[in-house]
C-alpha cells in the first residue's frame, strides 16, 4: 500500500525523499510526488507511473529545494491512478500539505461539509478532506489543529504533514496504518511507513501506535496523545542491514528470497529448540495454560491463511486440538464461539495487515488469549497480540510471500510439536525424532534449490498456459492452494487448487486437452487415492505434472512429469512440496517478461480493508 517518507534537517530534502520512496516501491504504487518547504513556501512536484518519471522530472529533486519535505507513492483506492489523485494534497493556498496512507471513511461526508463552506477540491481523493479540515481548524497552532481533524476523521491513517506557518516542522500522525519516526544522530529526523526508507541514515527508530501524533525538527521528536499530552516513547533499534532488504546480485527480491528460506528457516527454528526439544520461551504460556486450550482459531489473510489451513491438519493430528482456520476478512464480521479455552492465532508476515488486525482486536474485545505469529518487529499486530513468535525471516520484499510463508510454516510445527508434547500426546522419543528432521529441512531445501534449472525448463512449456489447476489431499492441499497463489499472483495465470477428492463435485467440467494440472502426492497414505485423481484427469486430457518422493513408482508411472522431494516426517512435507511451485511461479512470470516483484494491482502489505 502508499508509502510514505518525510525529513526535516539540514540536507537537501527531495533527493533523499526519492530514495526513501524508491526503498518503498515494493509496496506497491501507481504515482509519486514530493513536497519541499524552502523557507518561504511549500513546492511539490507529482508524477503518474514509476518513480523513475518522477526523478526525472524533478532532476533528481534538485528543482524543489529546501530541507523539509514529505513524499508519497499512491496506490489508489478513492480516485484512478492519476497526477490529480497522487499525494501531497493541499489546502487551496497551499501552505498545508498532507500525505496519507489509509482511507478516511467518512470521507463523503466531511467533503459535502467543507464543499458547502466554500471548499473547492481538486481531485477525487479522500485523502485531500484532510488538507481542507486542517485548513478549517487551523488556529496557528498545528498540534491542536491535527488533534481537532483527528477527532473528526474515521477510518485508518499515517499522516505526514507540513505547515508553512511552521518552518523545519514535520507532524505525523497514525491510526491502524503504519508509520515508524527515524531519530538521526546529525540533526536530522525522519518519517517512514518502513524501515528500509530510513535505514540508510538511521538505525534508531520509535514505533508511532494509534491515535498519536508526532512533532519532527532538526533537533527534536515529540510525541502527544490525542488530548496533547506528551507520552514518552522508548527508542528502539534496527538489528539487521540494507543488504538484507537490497537484491544482492538476484535479478529479483522473489528469487533471492526464495534462496533465503534455508537460512531464515533455521533462524526461526534454532532459538527455540534445546537439548533435542522444543522450548519456545516467548510463547509466555504455562503448560497448564496450554493443556486448558480446547479450541484454536488460525487466523490470516493470502499466504498467511495457507499456513493455517497447514497448520489446521498438524496441530489437529499433533496435539489433538480442535482448529478452525479462517479468512481474517471473514473472522473479522463473525460472532465467534468461544470460551476461555479458546486460542486465537493471527498470522501476518507485515503485522499491519487492516483485516487481520481487527481480527486480533474482535478476538481481544471478546476476552480471548491471542497469539501472533509475526515477521515485521514491533509491527501492530506484534504489539498488540498478547504473545508473540517472530518468525525472523528477515525483510521480505517481493509482494509474492516465500520466505516469510516458510517460517510461519516452521513457527506452527514448533508450536504444534509443544502442544502436543505438553498434553501429553507427543511422547520424548517423538519429539526426539521429529526436531531431528525438521532441522534437516534447511538443507533438504537447499538441495531441492538445486534443480531449479529443470523447473525453469517446464515452465518455459507452460508460459502460454491459459489456465493452471492444483490438487492434493489433507496437508497437500494446503500446499496446492499456496502453489496456485503464487502462479495466478505473479504470472497472472488463472489457477486455483483443489481438495482433490472435490473434482467429481464440479471442477472436473474445467478440464480439457492439454489443462496443466500440478499434483501433489507428499502424504503416503493418501498417494493411492491421489493416483486415481490423477487418471481421472489425465483421462480428460489434462497433463500432469506431479510433486512427490522417489517411494511411489506408481506416480511416476501415472504423471507424465515428475519433481522429486527428500522424504521427511509426514508433518513436515509441505515445507518441501512448496518449494518447486514457488520455483515454478517464478520461472512463468519471468518467462512471460513480467515484473516478479512487483505484480499489477497488488500491494505488499494490505493496510486498508
Ligand atoms: C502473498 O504472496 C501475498 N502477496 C498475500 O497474500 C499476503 O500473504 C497477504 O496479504 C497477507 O499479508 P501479511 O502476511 O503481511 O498479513
Amino acid at each position: 500500500m502508499c508509502g510514505i517518507v518525510g525529513y526535516v534537517g539540514s540536507h537537501q530534502a527531495a533527493p533523499i525523499l526519492l530514495d526513501g520512496l524508491a526503498k518503498l516501491e515494493y509496496r506497491g504504487y501507481d504515482s509519486a510526488g514530493i513536497a519541499v518547504f524552502d523557507g518561504k513556501k511549500i513546492t511539490s512536484h507529482k508524477a503518474l507511473g514509476k518513480l523513475k518519471v518522477l526523478n526525472e522530472e524533478t532532476h533528481g529533486g534538485a528543482t524543489l529545494p529546501g530541507t523539509c519535505g514529505i513524499g508519497h507513492t499512491r496506490w489508489a483506492t478513492h480516485g484512478v491512478p492519476s497526477v490529480r489523485n497522487a499525494h501531497p494534497h493541499f489546502n487551496s493556498d497551499e501552505t498545508i500539505a498532507v500525505v496519507h496512507n489509509g482511507i478516511i471513511e467518512n470521507y463523503i461526508k466531511l467533503r459535502k461539509m467543507l464543499e458547502g463552506k466554500g471548499y473547492q477540491f481538486q481531485s477525487d481523493t479522500d485523502t485531500e478532506v484532510v488538507a481542507h479540515l486542517l485548513d478549517y481548524y487551523y488556529d496557528g497552532n498545528a498540534l491542536h489543529t491535527i488533534a481537532k481533524v483527528i477527532e473528526r476523521v474515521e477510518g485508518s491513517y499515517a499522516l505526514g504533514i507540513m505547515f508553512s506557518d511552521h518552518p523545519h516542522h514535520v507532524f505525523a500522525a497514525r491510526k491502524d496504518s503504519p508509520l515508524i519516526i527515524g531519530a538521526g544522530e546529525n540533526g536530522e529526523n525522519f518519517i517512514a511507513s518502513d524501515v528500509p526508507a530510513i535505514l540508510k541514515y538511521t538505525r534508531n527508530v520509535y514505533y508511532m501506535d494509534s491515535l498519536e501524533i508526532a512533532s519532527l525538527s532538526p533537533d527534536h521528536v515529540r510525541f502527544y496523545n490525542i488530548d496533547l499530552e506528551e507520552v514518552p516513547k522508548e527508542l528502539k533499534t534496527i538489528e539487521w542491514d540494507l543488504s538484507a532488504a537490497e537484491k544482492g546480485g538476484y535479478d529479483y527480491f522473489m528469487l533471492k528470497e526464495i534462496y533465503e528460506q534455508p537460512k531464515a528457516i533455521r533462524d526461526c527454528m534454532s532459538p527455540r529448540i534445546r537439548d533435542g526439544k522444543v522450548a519456545i520461551e516467548e510463547l509466555g504460556m504455562t503448560d497448564e495454560e496450554i493443556r486448558r486450550i480446547d479450541r484454536i482459531y488460525m487466523i490470516g489473510c493470502g499466504t498467511a491463511y495457507h499456513t493455517g489451513v497447514m497448520a489446521k491438519y498438524i496441530f489437529e493430528d499433533l496435539a489433538r486440538i480442535p482448529v478452525e482456520v479462517d479468512l481474517a476478512s471473514e473472522f473479522r464480521y463473525r460472532n465467534p464461539i468461544c470460551n476461555a479455552g479458546t486460542l486465537v492465532v493471527v498470522i501476518s508476515q507485515s503485522g499491519e495487515t487492516a483485516d487481520t488486525l481487527a481480527a486480533l482486536r474482535l478476538a481481544k474485545d471478546h476476552g480471548l488469549k491471542t497469539l501472533g505469529i509475526v515477521n515485521a518487529v514491533g509491527s501492530s499486530i506484534a504489539r498488540e497480540a498478547d504473545h508473540v513468535i517472530y518468525t525472523y525471516a528477515g525483510p521480505e520484499i517481493a509482494v509474492a510471500s516465500t520466505k516469510a510463508y516458510s517460517t510461519q510454516l516452521i513457527a506452527h510445527y514448533l508450536l504444534a510439536l509443544k502442544f502436543g508434547y505438553v498434553r501429553g500426546m507427543v511422547s520424548d522419543e517423538q519429539m526426539g525424532d521429529m526436531v531431528r528432521q525438521m532441522e534437516e529441512l534447511p538443507a533438504q531445501i537447499d538441495l531441492l534449490l538445486q534443480s531449479k534449472e529443470k523447473i525453469q525448463k517446464f515452465a518455459n512449456r507452460y508460459l502460454a498456459a491459459k489456465d493452471v489447476f492444483f490438487l492434493g489431499r489433507g496437508q497437500d492441499y494446503a500446499t496446492a492452494l499456496e502453489g496456485s497463489l503464487k502462479l495466478k499472483e505473479i504470472s497472472y495465470i488463472f489457477s486455483d487448487a483443489y481438495a482433490a477428492g472435490e473434482l467429481k463435485h464440479g471442477p472436473i467440467s474445467l478440464i480439457e486437452e492439454g489443462t496443466l494440472v500440478v499434483a501433489l502426492l507428499t502424504q503416503d497414505e493418501l498417494v493411492p487415492k491421489m493416483v486415481s485423481n490423477m487418471q481421472e484427469v489425465i483421462s480428460r486430457g489434462a497433463f500432469v505434472m506431479a510433486v512427490t518422493n522417489v517411494d511411489h513408482p506408481e506416480v511416476e508411472k501415472t504423471a507424465q512429469y515428475c519433481l522429486y522431494i527428500p522424504k521427511t516426517c509426514r508433518y513436515f512435507t509441505g515445507s518441501l512440496g512448496i518449494i518447486p511451485l514457488q520455483l515454478f511461479a517464478y520461472y512463468i512470470a519471468i518467462g512471460r517478461g513480467l515484473d516478479v516483484d512487483k505484480p499489477r494491482n497488488l500491494a505488499k502489505s494490505v493496510t486498508v480493508e
